[in-house]
Parts: C-alpha cells; sequence; structure tokens
C-alpha cells in the first residue's frame, strides 16, 4: 500500500500559509483491498518523530478527503506528521514523514516598513550585510516588499518565485512569504532585496493612471530575518533605517508595458533606507501557491521576416519571461517584442492593444543572460531588435504558473481533439498565475470572474485547483466587504466597480463545483458569507420590480446569433435580463444547499424559498402555460433544459434541435451557453449533436483554431478568419481559456466520469462513457481527491469495443458500458476491470440513398470518398438537404447517365454488416 498526496489544507509540506484549521487529506494506491477501515495521524515536532504532540490513534471516522486534528498552532513552528491506513482486510501502511510549518500568525513584527526615494526610477535594493554570531541552526526570512519583491542572500536568490508578494486587495490584505534559508545562513553574507512595481505601484487595471499605480506609490519593504543559533539563541534582524539603498539599473517595469535596464548607467550613492507607514491592508500570512518557472522551451525556428524583422517562433502559445543570451557592445539597445501571431509573415502585437509587452536593455557591454524580474509575457513569438547575429540557441522561453498539481490526462485517437486538449491545457497554466485571469497578453491580464466560473470545472479535471481558488475566493469576499456585497467583475477589482450576472454569481458556483470535487465542506463554511452577500445584493438591487433584470448584464457575451456581420460585436442574442434572473434563483439554490450541509437550517429555508419564487417567477414570465419558452436561441433553450424551466421538455428538445437545424448544426453560443451546451445535450439525449459540435472543423467550433494553427484557446470563435488574418483588434485575446470548458464535458460524458454533488469527492463515480467512431478511442486518468479513476474505451471495429476502467481504493463506481447489447448497471468496487463486448449497433456512422450530401460532408472521410465517387461537391446548395435518391433526380444527369448506379454501389459499402 501507498499512501501518498498527503496534503495538510490542500498544500504539501507548506511553509508559512495562512491556517485557519488543521485538515488533513490523503489518496491510497497498491492496496491489495477495498477500502479503509481507520487512519491515525501522527504529529510530532521533529522529523524522527519521537516528540509527539498529538496521536489520533485509528481511528474508524477519519476522512481521507479531510480529517480536521486538534493542533494548537504556534507561531514560525515546524510540525512532522504521519498518515496510517488500515484496511477493510488487515492490511496497514504509513505514509513518508509530511510537514508543515506555521508563518507568524499574529504574532507582531518586530521589523519595521521602510522605503526610499520612490521619484527615482531606478528600482531599488534595500540591504543589510548580514553576520551570524555563532553556527546557524535554523534561519527563516520573513518578507513582504510592495509592489514585488525578489530577494537575494550573498548574491544568490532566495527562493525561485516570481511576482511575490502576489495580487489580491492590497488595502485589505498583503501577503507576506516565508523562506528557509538555513543553508544559505552558513556565512556572512548581504542580504539584498530587489522591489519592482507589479499590480500595486505601476498602471495596471482600467482605472490606475500611465505612470501610477492603483494601490500606492512608494516602493515598500519588510522583512525579518531569524537565525537560531546551536545554542538555541536567536538573532532577529528585521528591516530599518539601518538597511542601505542602492539602485539597479532597472529604470522601468510594469506587468503590461515590460522592463527597461540601461547597464550604462553610473552607480547611484547608496543611501539610508527610510522608516515609512504600513501600506493599508493587513500584513498576512500567504495564501497564494508559488509561481515558478515551470517549463521552458527552445525556439522552433528563427525567421527572417519580409520586413527584414528576426522572429523567434516558440512553438507554443504561452505565459512567463524568457532567458537571452546577449554579447553585444557597450551602449547597444536590444529589443525584445512578443505576440501570439504573425501576419503576413510579419511580426504582429496590435491584439495586445496598449500593452507594449517588451523588453528594451542598453548593454553595458559584458556577455550577459537577460532575465526579465517584474514582468510577464503571454506569447508565442519574439522579435529581437540590436542582436544582428541571433541564434535559436540564445532564447529559452520560460512558462511560470501557479502551483497547480496534474490531475487530469486524456488522450483519444483524434489527432486535432488532442491537440485541442492541448491547447486548453496551455490555457489554463498560462492563465493561472496566481490570479485565475482572462488573458496573460493584452492591456487586461485581470480576474474576471465570469470566465473562471465557466471554466472551473474543467481547471479542476485537469489540476489541482482547491489552494488557487481559495485565495481567490478570500480575495473575493475581502473585495465584497466594501462593496455591501457586491461581486466586482474581476477579482482584484484594482477599483473596477461594476457588478454583472454569470460573472458575480462565480461566488457561489465557484465554491458549489470545489464542493463536488473535493467533497470538503470547508470551502463552503470560509465562502457562506461571501456567497450569501451576493445574493443579497442581487436581492437588494432587484427589489419588488426585477431590477436586477435591467442592470446592465454581459449575458451571453460573444455569442454569434447576434453579429449581424460585425465580427467585432460582443453582445449575444438572448434576453440577459431572463439568465440574470435565472443566476439570481440558481446562486440562491447553492445558497440553500451549502446551508443544509453546514447545518445553517435557517438560511437553507430562507434561500431555498428564494429560489423556488425566482423560479416560479421566470416560469411565468417566459414560458406560456404549455411550457412553451418566449425565446428561440441555443443558449435561452440550453438554460430552460439544464434548470427544468419549461412543463414541456420534449417540446424545449424538439425546437432546440430544429434552432441547430437553423444553423446547420453549428454553436452559436457565447460565455454563458457554452459551457453548458454539450453536457445539457448529452444528459438530454442529444449526445450526437453534442459530438457533431466537437467535431465539426468548420466555422464555429474547436477543431477550426486548431486547423488554423492555434496552440491555446481563442477569446472569440472568429478571432482568426480562414485566411490566417486576425479579425479585428479591440478585443481578440488567442490564449483565453472560457471556451476551452469543452474539456469538462469530454471528462464527463466522452470518459463518463461524471463528477457530482450527489458524491462528493468523487467517493463514488457514475460512469457513463460515450462512444464516438471518429474519435476510435479514449483513455482518459483523474486522480480524484479519492485516487485514481481511469476511463478508457477503443473502438476495435464497426461492432467491437474494449473498455478498462479502474476504481481506486476507497471509492465504488456504477458502471453503464456504452451501446451494449444489453442496458446493465455494473456495480463497481475498488480495481481495475476490463470489457470486450459486441455493440448494439453498428459504431460506424451509415450512410445511404436517403443521406443529404450535408451529412455527408459533416464525415470529411466520407465527404472525400464520396466525392472520389462523384463530384457531389459541385451540386448546386439548394440539393444539399434533400436526400440522396430526390437529389438525383432533380440534378439530372449532371455527373454522367451512371451517376445512380455509382452512388448506389457507394452507399452499398457503407452500410455496416
Ligand atoms: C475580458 C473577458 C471578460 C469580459 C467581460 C473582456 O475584456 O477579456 O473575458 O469576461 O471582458 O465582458
Amino acid at each position: 500500500m501507498k499512501i501518498y498526496d498527503v496534503q495538510v489544507n490542500h498544500l504539501m509540506n507548506p511553509v508559512g500559509f495562512r491556517m485557519e484549521r488543521v485538515s488533513l487529506s490523503w489518496k491510497v494506491k497498491e492496496s491489495r483491498d477495498k477500502r479503509q477501515k481507520s487512519a491515525r495521524v501522527v504529529v510530532a515536532l521533529d522529523e524522527n518523530m519521537t516528540n509527539v504532540i498529538l496521536d489520533t490513534g485509528f481511528d474508524t471516522d477519519a476522512d481521507s478527503l479531510c480529517y480536521e486534528i486538534p493542533v494548537t498552532l504556534r507561531p514560525r513552528t515546524r510540525y512532522y506528521y504521519t498518515v496510517s491506513v488500515r484496511t477493510d482486510a488487515g492490511e496497514e501502511g504509513v505514509s513518508e514523514v509530511y510537514f508543515f510549518e506555521t508563518g507568524k500568525r499574529e504574532e507582531p513584527w518586530q521589523a519595521r516598513w521602510i522605503t526610499c526615494d520612490s521619484i527615482e526610477p531606478r528600482h531599488p535594493y534595500f540591504e543589510k550585510e548580514i553576520i551570524p554570531k555563532q553556527k546557524v541552526e535554523r534561519a527563516r526570512l520573513y518578507i513582504s516588499g510592495l509592489g514585488l519583491y525578489e530577494a537575494y542572500f550573498a548574491g544568490n536568490r532566495i527562493g525561485e518565485e516570481f511576482f511575490a508578494p502576489y495580487s489580491n486587495d492590497y488595502n485589505r490584505w498583503i501577503q507576506y512569504q516565508t523562506y528557509d534559508v538555513t543553508e544559505q545562513l552558513h556565512e556572512r553574507g548581504k542580504l539584498s532585496i530587489l522591489l519592482g512595481n507589479g499590480w500595486y505601484k505601476a498602471r495596471f487595471g482600467f482605472t490606475a493612471h500611465e505612470d501610477k499605480g492603483f494601490y500606492g506609490n512608494e516602493w515598500k519593504l519588510i522583512a525579518e530575518l531569524r537565525l537560531t543559533y546551536e545554542d538555541g539563541t536567536e538573532d532577529v534582524i528585521g528591516t530599518d533605517e539601518t538597511w542601505q539603498v542602492r539602485r539597479s539599473t532597472i529604470t522601468f517595469s510594469n506587468l503590461y508595458d515590460g522592463e527597461h535596464r540601461d547597464d550604462t548607467l553610473p552607480d547611484l550613492p547608496v543611501v539610508a533606507a527610510q522608516l515609512c507607514g504600513a501600506p493599508k491592508g493587513k500584513l498576512t500570512d500567504r495564501m497564494s501557491t508559488p509561481v515558478i518557472p515551470r517549463e521552458t522551451f527552445v525556439p522552433k525556428a528563427l525567421i527572417h521576416t519580409p520586413k527584414n524583422e528576426l522572429v523567434l517562433d516558440m512553438g507554443q502559445n504561452f505565459t512567463g519571461i524568457f532567458e537571452l543570451e546577449v554579447d553585444v557592445p557597450k551602449g547597444q539597445l536590444v529589443r525584445i517584442q512578443t505576440g501570439e501571431i504573425m501576419q503576413e509573415g510579419c511580426f504582429y502585437n496590435e491584439n495586445l492593444r496598449t500593452a507594449k509587452s517588451e523588453y528594451l536593455y542598453i548593454s553595458g557591454g559584458e556577455p550577459i543572460i537577460l532575465q526579465p524580474h517584474f514582468t510577464y509575457y503571454g506569447y508565442r513569438y519574439v522579435k529581437i531588435e540590436g542582436i544582428p547575429n541571433l541564434t535559436v540557441d540564445d532564447f529559452t522561453g520560460i512558462a511560470l504558473y501557479s502551483e497547480i498539481p496534474l490531475r487530469g490526462t486524456m488522450h483519444t485517437g483524434h489527432d486535432l481533439v488532442n491537440q485541442l486538449l492541448s491547447n486548453i491545457r496551455w490555457g489554463m497554466k498560462g492563465n493561472f498565475l496566481d490570479v485565475p485571469t482572462d488573458c496573460p497578453q493584452r492591456d487586461e491580464r485581470m480576474g474576471w470572474t465570469g470566465d473562471t466560473q465557466v471554466f472551473s470545472p474543467t481547471a479542476t479535471y485537469l489540476h489541482d485547483t482547491y489552494s488557487f481558488y481559495a485565495k481567490y475566493l478570500y480575495d473575493m469576499y475581502q473585495e465584497q466587504m466594501d462593496l455591501g456585497g457586491m461581486v466586482p467583475d474581476v477579482i482584484p477589482s484594482c477599483g473596477v466597480e461594476t457588478c454583472a450576472c454569470v460573472w458575480g454569481d462565480a461566488a457561489c458556483i465557484i465554491p458549489w463545483n470545489l464542493y463536488q470535487f473535493y467533497g470538503d465542506l470547508n470551502i463552503l463554511k470560509d465562502q457562506f458569507s461571501s456567497m450569501k452577500a451576493w445574493v443579497d445584493y442581487i436581492s437588494g438591487y432587484d427589489g419588488e420590480d426585477h431590477a436586477w433584470r435591467s442592470h446592465f448584464h454581459y449575458g451571453d457575451w460573444l455569442a454569434l446569433d447576434n453579429m449581424n456581420g460585425n465580427p467585432e460585436e460582443t453582445y449575444g442574442a438572448t434576453d440577459e435580463g431572463f439568465i440574470a434572473n435565472l443566476y439570481y434563483a440558481a446562486s440562491s439554490g447553492i445558497v440553500a444547499k451549502s446551508a443544509e450541509l453546514l447545518g445553517y437550517w435557517e438560511e437553507k429555508e430562507k434561500y431555498e424559498h428564494l429560489c423556488n419564487r425566482q423560479m416560479d417567477i421566470i416560469r411565468k414570465e417566459y414560458y406560456s402555460s404549455t411550457g412553451r419558452p418566449c425565446f428561440d436561441t441555443q443558449t435561452a433553450l440550453v438554460l430552460t433544459l439544464k434548470y427544468g424551466l419549461s412543463s414541456n421538455e420534449e417540446l424545449v428538445k424538439q425546437l432546440l434541435k430544429k434552432r441547430f437545424h437553423k444553423s446547420g448544426g453549428k454553436l452559436q453560443t457565447g460565455f454563458a451557453g457554452t459551457p453548458l451546451l454539450c453536457n445539457v445535450l448529452t444528459e438530454h439525449g442529444m449526445v450526437d449533436q453534442a459530438w457533431e459540435l466537437l467535431l465539426n472543423e468548420e466555422y464555429p467550433g474547436w477543431l477550426r483554431e486548431v486547423k488554423l494553427g492555434a496552440t491555446t484557446v481563442w477569446e472569440r470563435w472568429n478571432s482568426v478568419l480562414d485566411d490566417g488574418s486576425i479579425s479585428g483588434t479591440s478585443m481578440n485575446s488567442l490564449n483565453h481559456y472560457a471556451y476551452g470548458s469543452i474539456a469538462e464535458w469530454m471528462f464527463r460524458h466522452v470518459a463518463g466520469l461524471n463528477v457530482s454533488h450527489l458524491y462528493p469527492g468523487c467517493r463514488h463515480m457514475d460512469i457513463r462513457p460515450n462512444l464516438n467512431w471518429k474519435l476510435r478511442e479514449q483513455d482518459t486518468v483523474y486522480d480524484s481527491p479519492c485516487g485514481e479513476y481511469r476511463s478508457s474505451w477503443k473502438i476495435v471495429d464497426t461492432n467491437h469495443v474494449q473498455v478498462h476502467i479502474t476504481v481506486p481504493f476507497g471509492a465504488s463506481a456504477t458502471l453503464v458500458l456504452p451501446d451494449a447489447e444489453e442496458e446493465k448497471v455494473y456495480m463497481l468496487d475498488a480495481g481495475a476491470y476490463n470489457f470486450t463486448y459486441r455493440t448494439r449497433k453498428c459504431l460506424r456512422p451509415e450512410y445511404s440513398m436517403s443521406s443529404t450530401i450535408r451529412e455527408l460532408k459533416k464525415d470529411p472521410a466520407v465527404w472525400e470518398a464520396a466525392n472520389n465517387v462523384l463530384p457531389i461537391c459541385s451540386a448546386p446548395q439548394q440539393y444539399w438537404d434533400i436526400p440522396f435518391n430526390e437529389m438525383l433526380e432533380k440534378v439530372g444527369n449532371i455527373w454522367g447517365n451512371d451517376s445512380r448506379e455509382k452512388a448506389e454501389r457507394f452507399f452499398a459499402q457503407m452500410v455496416c454488416q
């Protein structure tokens, strides 16, 4: 037996994190048994587990998803622990030793906030010579610096993190980080802290001025170095006026425009640091998970463009920084710019709007490896000026993102779908940089609530998101407290004080999603006030006359059903008031369900009543007494089915089918409809339509982007036109994860790993995969909070399938084999299962003389084969929806007298045996 993924508060071996409780979780694999009978946790103050402070004994109530243990936490203390598990059949195992270390918690700081002249643009190093008095046994650095900081000791970087102290509502709270610096502090050296501007004190968001920060304009630093010597005595060296300020050669930095460095500048006199007032927000133990370099890229090509530019193609759109080897004469300017796409073979960055996204370097004449400190780029292409003999070996791309451990992978038999899955994952990696952002490249990069609301289930199938979102949601509530419960459109708001449905509903939907995936009620407990505050805010606004409906809403943002030929249109055709009212009701329902789980009975009653009342209002307002909806858009019909709003579901399904027929089987949905679309279709007996949407290679659809060379997911269905030109620049990012939400459907319904509130934490999985001939096979692994599920299927021939299912230790599953002759529910315990069977129907789509040209067109292989027999692509469009039989009569003998015979022969081999 192996006990793995042992975590405390959903973090592995955290140091200095905020700890409201000590809640452990673990997973078990490689056991011959099925489930845990009891578990035991031992906590000690030493790594050898001798100085034990807690032993729970074998506890039959120990929940591997969240087991809270009673430890009274002291500040700055490392606790070691093990988890032992006993199984139902008597096997016993013990984990390795894990630890968590507290930060300063509520302990007062001995250090003081210091600053320097902040008008001088050269970024400061705050420095102090450190001379340990004796041999250091333990050294810790507790530190925060605004806007951003990087710490060095004796010239070496402390830790690997970028963008600390991270991004949140600085007016409310400021995170500090804890670093174990025991190794470095074996000798004397200089502690140097370099400060940058970042979110705090440079232009960022919609409200900050060109040269000013939204939160502040002064560099500020606080640091406390604690040295514990062998004899147990301690030295505390805190920031104060004895620290010195030396200026770097970095003359400019901000997140949108990049960084400037001039190595020809002379040294400036070193001056003393000044004491200063604390910033507004409370200094708090960290919650942000580390952003560190996680992957590197070497350029795929060096392109000499028609405009005589030197451009590197990294082969992948990603987010991060770079390393560039530079060896040019003193005074030479090197300019680096980034972009996402080439246009007419040349470098292009107009879709970044006002973000300059560059790096400027004036050489000091020495060879150097350049690396930005306080900016990042969302890019695939890099234009470099000032290095005439540039080679691909000079440049390395570095992807930076938060700690989001890998959880789910899916591989299929369809190359384009596999590339789509890769694009979706890169969309996530590129936008999980401390805050879940809309995009990483243009002058925005903000924590748009709506985008991440719709993407959160996909994100959580792909990676462990609990701690990442816990910080975002905590920050959300901090903002809400200043705004009467309102959830601003972006978190941190940086001054944005507008809100809207679907976006603000992130306050309820994301915690609810996390609860379903992790089975840990703490997220609901922690967010309950936030969830409730949001619904109360809407209630207050809505009053008795439905004012919320006429509030500004983005609605089905970027849907295609309202474009009228304008490729830059942003609003869809679904009535925003309807969406607003529905999400109000749905969020109330989530508050009610959460209250029930938490045992808050009064709130349960209140919000359940509110939810029911609003649902009734919606039914009366938007549906006839027989259940006919008063609207006809894909998104509105999908929402109707999802929330069971019509008394005539069959009618709504018919209307939806008709809608799809009218749009040639293509989607028209935007931010509200798209994430739900394929799930709702599948859950209402229309899985074929869902497959058609996924596998469609024409505009609009997911695979079209892939075919046009996308390596991330685009903001708009029409971001790039068929000829490769960008459709507009006002709002057009090529790395926007929202539509990547299709991966949720693939995990839920293609693999069939349908995580739901019925079985929180994936203790049980209702597995119903769906087969598709064109996909041919798929293999999905989801390392859920309860352990590793695997679901794979492979179509062997037109009538045979192999299915493999793995259910993790401690879990169970029900399985319905797809297209089996007999619909049977298998009850599965932990273990691995293989099935090979004959299907009840032919798996290859059958085409006959009653098929239409349009139907054939949807299947590229069949289309090609058919056109090899008869050039049907040349048939006039008015015949495309008529059965072949009739069509042949109508077109006459334009393809020769033997057209019918040829067609009949062709279709004869398209029938399954
Ligand atoms: C962002 C979004 C966001 C939207 C809100 C855009 O500028 O990039 O994705 O959700 O505004 O309307």
